[in-house]
């Protein structure tokens, strides 16, 4: 399969052996969805721009690509339920029929976390108003896309990094207990819907423990819980592959599905990995933390590319146990990367690059196939 992979990776550039591949296989043809269609979903998270149509050559992309989308921003509270009485529904509403058109399975992203929160629910801290506010915001969106949402990201991010459970406002007022709560309550309001647990980090052993422990929990409580989402913001050396399958191995051991939810790869340097105290502001003009700002070498573009090629070799060897690969973003030009931990850098963490054009880990993912 090395061997393979390394063949594929010399052809790259537009070698006699790719252009006749490119006739034997006619471009509708190569498409990750399709790809993949035997293992799992492969899905992109989209933006508001994209929702309503505006960006006509991703959306034409998404729908060559994508059978799964993830709204970027558009459903997290702030955007959906901006003051106690009054919902915005309408690029929701687009995006639940967006999915429905093109027949792509649809996350709701999500119903509690503590960021990208409406400033009202910053205030709360009696348990009565909590409570009336979290069933309102939940049974309110969660009917309101029953049978059309087909997974909730329902609580997000709620974990330290060590495992213990993080001090959002939902937490200080209600105790842990709110995380039982808003999975009751999305069940209640779909049963049918799939309810996930989604966070950053659960490759890192201490706060995996945490997430199994949230797991376990809710089902010894006999509350419906269905799978667990490992965002993926990953770089191109960690986490590990080895803990990234044991940590697949460890949800999956618990009897709930896998989900890779929010999947790109960094290529910048990253300010916290520097030595000495001045992280931070001092960073923003340097141009070494802005390597690449015109093109990625190909030196770089090669790692990418072996790297996504092996996560996914991965992914397909516990495809049983994954329900879904979603990237969040649909070309370089999109991703939140650019503007973070720095803004205004150029990053290219995902397998389109700014003109929608396949890059070489495009194909060393396709090639996996091939090899198969
Ligand atoms: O909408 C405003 C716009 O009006 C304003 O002009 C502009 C100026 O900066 O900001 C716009 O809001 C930005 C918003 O994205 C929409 O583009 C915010 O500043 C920006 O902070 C926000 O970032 C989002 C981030 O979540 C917020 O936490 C990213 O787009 C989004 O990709 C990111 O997604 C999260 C997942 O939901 C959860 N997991 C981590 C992931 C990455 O942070």
């Amino acid at each position: 399969m090395v061997v393979t992979f390394l063949v594929f990776l010399l052809s790259l550039g537009g070698c006699t052996e790719n252009k006749t591949d490119d006739i034997k296989k006619p471009e509708q043809a190569r498409s990750l969805k399709r790809a993949f269609a035997d293992d799992f979903y492969v899905g992109a998270a989209i933006n508001a721009r994209l929702i309503s149509e505006e960006d006509s050559l991703a959306l034409q992309l998404l729908r060559k690509e994508f059978n799964s989308i993830s709204p970027e921003n558009d459903m997290k509270w702030e955007n959906i339920h901006p003051a106690p009485d009054s919902f915005y529904f309408d690029i929701a509403d687009r995006y639940a029929a967006l999915a429905e058109d093109n027949n792509m399975f649809a996350l709701g992203h999500t119903l509690v976390w503590h960021s990208q929160l409406a400033d009202y629910m910053n205030t709360v801290s009696d348990t009565a108003t909590m409570n009336v506010y979290l069933e309102n915001h939940i049974s309110t969106i969660v009917q309101r896309y029953k049978g059309k949402i087909d997974a909730w990201d329902v609580v997000n991010e709620a974990l330290n990094e060590d495992g213990t459970l993080r001090e959002s406002v939902f937490f200080k007022v209600l105790g842990e207990k709110y995380i039982a709560k808003a999975f009751k309550l999305a069940a209640q309001s779909d049963s049918d819907a799939k309810l996930l647990y989604n966070d950053y980090n659960l490759c890192v052993p201490e706060k995996r423990g945490g997430a199994v422990r949230l797991v376990k929990t809710l089902q010894n409580e006999g509350i419906k819980i269905d799978g667990v989402g490992m965002q993926g913001h990953w770089g191109l050396k960690e986490p590990s592959l080895a803990e990234i399958e044991n940590s697949i191995l460890a949800y999956s051991d618990l009897g709930v599905k896998v989900s890779i939810t929010e999947l790109d790869i960094t290529v910048l340097p990253n300010p916290w990995d520097l030595e000495g105290a001045e992280v931070g502001q001092n960073f923003e003009n340097e141009d070494r933390m802005n390597p690449y700002p015109d093109v990625l070498p190909d030196s770089v573009q090669l790692q990418l590319a072996q790297r996504y090629h092996d996560i996914f070799q991965l992914f397909v060897k516990h495809s049983d146990k994954i329900d879904r690969v979603t990237f969040w973003g649909i070309n370089d030009g999109n991703s939140w990367l650019n503007n973070w931990p720095i803004r205004g850098r150029t990053n290219y963490p995902l397998l389109f690059d700014r003109k929608f054009h396949p890059k070489e880990a495009y194909d060393s993912i396709l090639s996996l196939i091939s090899e198969n």
